[in-house]
């Protein structure tokens, strides 16, 4: 038993509640209401995913919580207020932000990440780290995704909430999202004990690409097979749904995801230029590298044929130059 972290689980999921309901129900609510519909934010979703509006005001939840006797030190300990700068009292720590409910495994809100409406720093305003909220064990919407996860063996990881959402939408139902781009080994562990594949489909922004490139060995280590769905750059997966609809997002994106060798080849050749003999040259080099890696010929043979056949090079030096840097790696 563990009363101070009942109560703060209390605290949470009456305050989703009431989140929710000021931005569905209230004038409050009424531009965050604007600026989700604005977003393509169904009601069906808005509803599904609890979003909720904190009101610019100092003490929206402050009285919220005190008429159901919350200790305001704890919920400042639980990351719900703010101790105010100068003098005694607390404050709301959301204010004037859409509020997405982060819920652990088994559905219970244990944290808020909190979005300006519009342009604004911070963006995203987070609960603190607290005994409820390990941000490298948490995954965003685990706990709706774990019976397909189940089904499928297999996850799709976004970067952000919206695109969890939208995706959820349109019909990914495994999706999850870490709290931001840097995946830990307490994610990876997670994701291991429940399923085999992983989808990355993260931001087609040099920062989603990289955050690719880093999460791919991390994945593999533990055994995982991964897999990468294409974005193209400047589109975050909601974005693309947003503006080309669920079905593209589906068969453009989901359904063409390519294997981690070939994303990798794709994120090498976009630095350099092919039409240049050394661009080329540096090019072959550095995906000789990645190819040289894989175990099976048979895998080899159908990346090296694919360069060969695209750069217009004999398959035979391609595959003489691989056997030397496979010998050079033993
Ligand atoms: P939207 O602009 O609302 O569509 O957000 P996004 O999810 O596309 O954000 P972005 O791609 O910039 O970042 C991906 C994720 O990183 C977000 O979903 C957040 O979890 C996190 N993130 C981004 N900006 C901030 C920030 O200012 N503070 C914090 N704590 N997290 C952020
Ligand atoms: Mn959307
Ligand atoms: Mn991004
Ligand atoms: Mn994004
Ligand atoms: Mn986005």
């Amino acid at each position: 038993p563990d009363p101070e972290r009942d109560r703060l689980i209390q605290a949470y999921e009456w305050s989703a509640k009431f989140y929710h309901y000021l931005l569905k129900n209230t004038e409050h609510g009424t531009a965050a209401m604007e600026y989700l519909r604005a977003r393509n934010f169904s009601d069906k979703m808005i509803d599904q995913f609890q979003i909720g509006y904190a009101p610019d005001r100092w003490d929206t939840l402050v009285q919220f919580l005190e008429k159901r006797n919350f200790d305001p030190a704890e919920m400042e300990k639980g990351g719900l207020l703010s101790a105010r700068g100068e003098g005694k009292g607390y404050v709301d720590r959301f204010r004037g932000r859409v509020i997405f409910p982060i819920a652990n495994r088994t559905g219970k809100v244990i944290a808020f990440a909190g979005r300006i409406l519009g342009e604004g720093q911070p963006k995203y305003l987070n609960s603190p780290e607290s005994r409820l909220f390990n941000k490298s064990r948490i995954l965003y919407n685990l706990h709706q995704s774990k019976a397909s996860i189940r089904k499928t063996r297999q996850i799709v990881l976004f970067e952000g909430y919206g695109d969890v959402i939208s995706a959820w939408e349109a019909g990914v139902h495994n999706g999850v999202a870490t709290m931001g781009t840097s995946l830990t080994d307490g994610h990876v562990g997670l994701m291991k004990s429940l399923a085999d594949e992983i989808v990355l489909a993260y931001d087609g922004d040099k920062a989603g690409q990289a955050a690719a490139v880093k999460a791919i060995p991390m994945l593999e280590e533990h055994g995982l097979k991964v897999k990468v769905a294409l974005l193209p750059s400047g589109l975050d997966p909601d974005d693309f749904i947003s503006k080309h609809g669920a079905d593209r997002f589906m068969e453009q994106v989901m359904s063409s995801a390519v294997s981690s060798i070939k994303f990798k080849l794709i994120y090498l050749k976009k630095n350099h230029i092919l039409l240049e003999e050394d661009g080329k040259i540096a090019y072959v080099k550095e995906a000789l590298e990645v190819i040289a890696t894989l175990h099976s010929s048979t895998e080899r043979e159908v990346y090296l044929r694919e360069i060969a056949t695209e750069l217009e090079l004999s398959y035979d030096s391609l595959k003489q130059d691989c056997n030397l840097l496979r010998a050079s790696l033993q």
